[in-house]
């Protein structure tokens, strides 16, 4: 199978006016015409060609599909079918995603994931999706699981703010369940490989002589890495990893970065960590990989070309050793709106100037199509 390189988004992030999810409703809709995607889509395929990207991970937004619970709103499953094709006929693979931590805001108000009988609705929009998935090849069901119900059930930062272990479990339960029967759904449906897209971290102990420092970063790494892919594991073609960077564990579950380098957000740029993880899923599920996000924020495009150098030489190194990597998608084909932290962070490779809703194609982004074109060779 052809290696492919590309790059990834997810609808809310950079479509814009997404005002049926349950994130429009929490920050008030402070992310607006966000990427400007929705509206220009077609201009940013042509620069996806223009930069010789093959592979292309978007999502399709659940409640823009189901702005209301029993009805699919038709004209926006044949907008997103009209992207599908453009990015087939010319030759981009579409990697779909079909949730990426936000939900109708309608399936948030009767209890989201904590409640188990609502995976139904959850289907009935795969359902729906299912034809305009014709020709796709690759689905990633959930983005993140783990981060989803950290962030929003453990941590209570984000949407619906909640603190409570329980409620994170229940979360991942539902999310399982979505993901076993969407799979099998698709699997009889489609002909495409199907997984889910976990966010991987490397884990280390913040004092390295201390034994319960050593427990802590095993009970982390358990939880945040292997928790959710274990349970799925008989249900997923391939593994979609996210890499981004490296923790050190005071307690279980609260991290400190460290580290020289860092992105604009503070997390430790450590790009042998993305050799990691890739050789530890490998071994535990013996199935091939797809980077399905890697990238940094920064407004120093020079770190950027450093970053995809290093982190393409430790795909590299995989592949070497026999791995079966069958992708790497660079996190992201433009700046977008980064979840609570708002526009600041710019991790594209395309640079959107906000104001005037128009894009620019960053040095980085040329580095990348040299890559691409030297099937990885030229950042070695
Ligand atoms: C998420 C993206 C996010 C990125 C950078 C990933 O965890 O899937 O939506 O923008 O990290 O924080």
């Amino acid at each position: 199978m052809k290696f492919l390189w590309g790059s990834a988004t997810s609808a809310y992030q950079i479509e814009g006016n997404n005002t049926g999810a349950d994130w429009w409703e929490w920050d008030g809709g402070r992310s607006g015409r966000a990427s400007f995607f929705w509206e220009k889509w077609e201009e940013v395929i042509e620069l996806l060609h223009e930069l010789k990207h093959q592979a292309f991970r978007m999502s399709i937004e659940w409640s823009r599909v189901f702005p209301r619970p029993y009805e699919a709103d038709r004209e926006a499953l044949e907008k997103y079918r009209r992207i599908i094709e453009s990015l087939m006929d010319r030759g981009i693979e579409p990697v779909i995603t079909l949730h990426h931590f936000t939900n109708p805001i309608w399936f948030s108000r009767m209890g989201g994931w904590e409640r188990g009988e609502n995976v139904s609705h959850f289907l009935r929009f795969i359902e729906s999706v299912i034809p305009i998935l014709e020709g796709v090849k690759f689905v990633i069901t959930i983005n993140e699981p783990n981060v989803y119900a950290f962030r929003s059930y453990v941590e209570g930062y984000w949407p619906p703010q909640e603190k409570s272990l329980w409620k994170a479990l229940k979360v991942l339960s539902g999310l399982k369940e979505a993901h076993i029967r969407a799979y099998e759904l698709l699997k009889s449906r489609t002909s495409a490989s199907v997984s889910i897209a976990q966010n991987m971290m490397v884990f280390e102990p913040a004092w390295k002589w201390s034994p319960v420092h050593w427990i802590f970063t095993i009970m982390t790494d358990y939880m945040f890495n292997w928790y959710f892919p274990d349970r799925i594991k008989d249900h997923m073609d391939f593994l979609g990893i996210n890499y981004y960077s490296r923790g050190f564990v005071l307690w279980p579950g609260s991290i400190r970065y460290r580290g020289n380098e860092r992105n604009c957000m503070g997390w430790e740029v450590y790009p042998e960590g993305l050799y990691r993880v890739i050789k530890r899923a490998f071994r535990r599920y013996g199935k091939p990989i797809m980077i399905t996000e890697n990238g940094i924020c920064t407004n120093n495009d020079f770190q950027r070309i450093k970053f995809l150098k290093e982190h393409v030489e430790q795909v590299m190194r995989a592949r070497q050793e026999g791995i079966p990597v069958i992708g790497y998608l660079y996190w992201s084909l433009m700046d977008n709106y980064e979840w609570a932290e708002g526009f600041g962070p710019r991790f594209g490779l395309l640079e959107v100037d906000y104001e005037r809703g128009k894009y620019r194609i960053r040095r980085s982004a040329l580095f990348y199509s040299e890559i691409i074109e030297t099937d990885g060779l030229a950042a070695l």
